[in-house]
């Protein structure tokens, strides 16, 4: 058995973070130190990786420096509010884990650590281009109501590129594209979560707009696989990592209706004030050709598991 390495997960208690935690302990032989403020995490995502002995939690917000004792062979940065409905009540707790990004860089130039970063589609703004390559360079209102975010992934990306250039540190920018599964929050205000409750209920299922802007939802493993792939690899520009299978929400919506046998309907309700990109579907040739890298789960593969989960998990306040 070799050794194990040990990894720090910013975010651990988050939707993505328990994900990676647990690949990282069950498949990739990692030791993890997970590290959350719970903003947007809940308890109940680090419940099932207390039984690992690999896994040991600080409850910390990262806008403050950390001091860890141990050896960090890689940190990985999931920690930020990431749900549109989140950018405009937290939008200082997201600036806040912004500058979080400098000092967990610091920490890694400290131990000697490779840093991984968790960006976003949103950088590229409301896209011009379709799909999106790395190299379009966006279109973001700076100022905008959700700039916050927007803006806080572009500039955390410049840190990271900053830390890189100058330090020769080993770093890795994952450009993550619209991704669901188990155990995101059932009321954060994402698409996903909200049409499989509504269809589960048999209530009407709320399209915002006329429906007709387009997402690529990407099924969790994959993105997992994603980032591993992307950590292990030696590429430190942006990497789009994403499921280019794109739909409009109006079919995103039909397929959780039919998915869950509901009665549901579709209903149309004003778009919110959060100018939410029109388009959104990643080129993922870099990831494919550099990393061998594609998503392997198809929506109806994933969407089944999500739902299952959802009816399960009727016990967590924020779901029914
Ligand atoms: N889910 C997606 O579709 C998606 C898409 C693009 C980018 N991302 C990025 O991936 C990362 C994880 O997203 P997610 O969907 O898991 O979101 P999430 O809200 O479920 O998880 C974020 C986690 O970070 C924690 N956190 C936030 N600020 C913190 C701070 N200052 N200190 C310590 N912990 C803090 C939260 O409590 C939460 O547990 C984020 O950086 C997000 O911007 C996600």
């Amino acid at each position: 058995m070799t050794k194990k390495k040990i990894a720090l997960v910013a975010g651990a208690a988050g939707f993505i973070g328990t994900h990676l935690t647990e690949r990282l302990i069950t498949k990739e032989n990692y030791q993890v130190i997970g590290v959350d403020n719970f903003v947007t995490g809940s308890r109940d995502n680090i419940k099932h990786l207390s039984v690992y002995p690999e896994f040991t939690f600080l409850e910390h917000d990262i806008k403050d420096p950390m001091d860890i004792k141990e050896k960090v062979d890689v940190i990985f940065d999931m920690a930020c509010p990431a749900s549109p409905t989140d950018f405009i009540p937290l939008k200082i707790e997201i600036i806040e884990s912004t500058l979080g990004i400098y000092h967990l860089l610091q920490l890694a130039r400290e131990k000697q650590a490779k840093f991984v970063f968790s960006s976003s589609s949103e950088v590229y703004g409301d896209a011009l281009v379709n799909p999106q390559p790395e190299d379009y360079t966006g279109n973001v209102n700076t100022t905008g109501i959700r700039s916050a975010y927007d803006e806080g992934k572009r500039f955390g990306e410049a840190m990271v590129m900053a830390f890189h250039r100058k330090y020769k540190m080993d770093t890795r920018i994952v450009r993550i594209f619209n991704t669901y599964g188990e155990r995101m929050r059932a009321n954060d205000g994402r698409a996903i979560p909200t049409f499989i409750n509504q269809a589960l209920k048999n209530e009407d299922v709320t399209v915002f707009g006329d429906g007709t802007q387009t997402r690529s939802p990407q099924y969790i493993s994959d993105l997992v696989s994603g980032i591993i792939k992307l950590t292990n690899s030696d590429i430190t520009t942006p990497t789009n990592i994403g499921n280019p299978d794109e739909m409009t929400i109006n079919k995103l919506a039909e397929k959780i209706v039919n998915l869950t046998n509901s009665t549901s309907k579709l209903t149309h309700v004003p778009l919110p004030q959060i100018h939410d990109p029109k388009v959104r579907k990643p080129d993922i040739s870099k990831a494919k050709s550099e990393l061998d890298w594609e998503p392997k789960v198809t929506f109806n593969e994933g969407m089944k598991k999500t739902i299952e989960w959802f009816k399960i998990n009727t016990k967590r306040g924020d779901i029914f």
